[in-house]
């Protein structure tokens, strides 16, 4: 890849920091005991598995306790869905808001083979789930509900106190996928008022490979994964100890740099949205309450993919609709829950900053955004 090319897609994956990687090393070359082990190699192993407990706990604002380590966010939602959704024999039903993750979703919709009735909980313009759409769905007996903290493509920040408290009045159990908002906004779990929480570790500069489900205890939840009952019987299989390690290392950086991220990727955010604006523009979801790294925007008759293409070809890396889906051509579900037209969500495009970007980096960006749009448009009208 070009030293040139400049990354603009970080709610995808970001960076590894040098100060994570730093604490991987050892346990990817001289300590590499399996942490069930009672030797030396072993305890040592352990005792890094509890320090990085503790460091994605406290980012979490939860205990060490709380933590399950997974190898990833889609399996810590996979576990929630699939482990919580039998907590009520009596309750068949679960439901998830309509702009979920795939890694939600998909879990959900899977359950419908067990004779689980899945709720779709509305959106409204904004990108905010709607509290009463959530009430009619609890009409119906249901077990679980899932809404994730901050969307992935439009960045707005869901209400889960209010949505996990009319859960709560209707006795069903509550899950948030908060894998796009840790350290980019302070979290808490547990002020949050939700039974269990799944955060990813290369969201935050941390490796790939690492997630967590954070959960109360008092949750009778069913493990996906069956063999040695590591992490108490929840999550067999011998951990992948670097990453939980990097996972550990990057949860603890946030604690000191979580203002200075918000701020500096806020500064290129706003910059960002009145350059589109003076571009003409639609910014989706910019009167709700947003993560402060997140633009998702489209030009009317330029289409999403192919501006991605050409951005690409000229050194810029951003994501069309969804990463994690878009090799489909079907426009952003989540803009379709907020009633964009399908036209305008086809040209959809995601720009995600991380604190490596840079005011020169995003200057060069609006430039040849500019010249870009302007060709296509050219094009367009000729082939009209
Ligand atoms: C909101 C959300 N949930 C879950 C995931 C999946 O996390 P992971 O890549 O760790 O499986 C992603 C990844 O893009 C995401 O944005």
């Amino acid at each position: 890849m070009s030293n040139q090319h400049i990354y603009l897609d970080n709610n995808s994956t970001t960076l590894l920091d040098s100060r994570v990687l730093e604490s991987m090393l050892p346990f990817m070359q001289h300590q590499y005991g399996n942490p069930t082990s009672r030797h030396l190699f072993g305890r040592a192993a352990r005792q890094a598995l509890d320090q990085a407990r503790e460091q994605v706990a406290e980012a979490c604002g939860a205990h060490p306790s709380q933590v399950v380590f997974t190898s990833s966010g889609t399996e810590a939602n996979n576990f929630a869905i699939h482990g919580m959704a039998s907590n009520n024999e009596n309750a068949k039903q679960i439901a998830v808001s309509a702009i979920e993750h795939p890694a939600v979703t998909r879990p959900a919709f899977a359950l419908r083979e067990n004779g689980y009735r899945v709720a779709v909980i509305a959106a409204d313009h904004f990108g905010n789930t709607d509290p009463l759409s959530l009430e009619v769905a609890l009409e119906k007996p249901t077990s679980l509900v899932s809404v994730m903290l901050a969307n992935n493509e439009t960045g707005v920040i869901q209400d889960i106190a209010k949505l996990a408290e009319i859960a709560k009045s209707r006795g069903a159990l509550f899950h948030t996928d908060a894998v796009q908002a840790l350290g980019k906004i302070p979290l808490d779990f547990s002020t949050l008022g939700v039974n269990a929480m799944t955060v990813s570790s290369h969201k935050i500069n941390g490796p790939q490979g690492a997630g967590a489900l954070i959960l109360d205890k008092r949750v009778d939840i069913k493990p996906l994964l069956h063999g040695g009952g590591q992490e108490k019987g929840l999550r067999s299989g011998t951990e992948n100890v670097a990453a939980i390690v990097g996972f550990g290392a990057a949860c603890a950086l946030i604690k000191d740099e979580l203002a200075s991220r918000e701020k500096i990727t806020s500064q290129l955010r706003d910059t960002l949205n009145m350059g589109l604006k003076d571009l003409g523009a639609t910014i989706f979801g910019d009167k709700a309450m947003r993560l402060p790294n997140t633009s998702f925007f489209a030009f009317n008759e330029i289409e999403g993919e192919t501006l991605v293409m050409a951005l690409d070809r000229k050194g810029f890396a951003v994501a069309s609709g969804s990463a994690c889906s878009s090799d489909s051509t079907e426009p952003s579900h989540v803009l379709m829950a907020m009633g964009i037209s399908p036209d305008l969500a086809r040209g959809a495009i995601r720009v995600s900053f991380g604190t490596n970007n840079t005011t020169e980096q995003l200057n060069a960006f609006l430039t040849v955004l500019q010249s870009e749009v302007q060709r296509l448009r050219q094009l367009t009208a000729v082939a009209v």
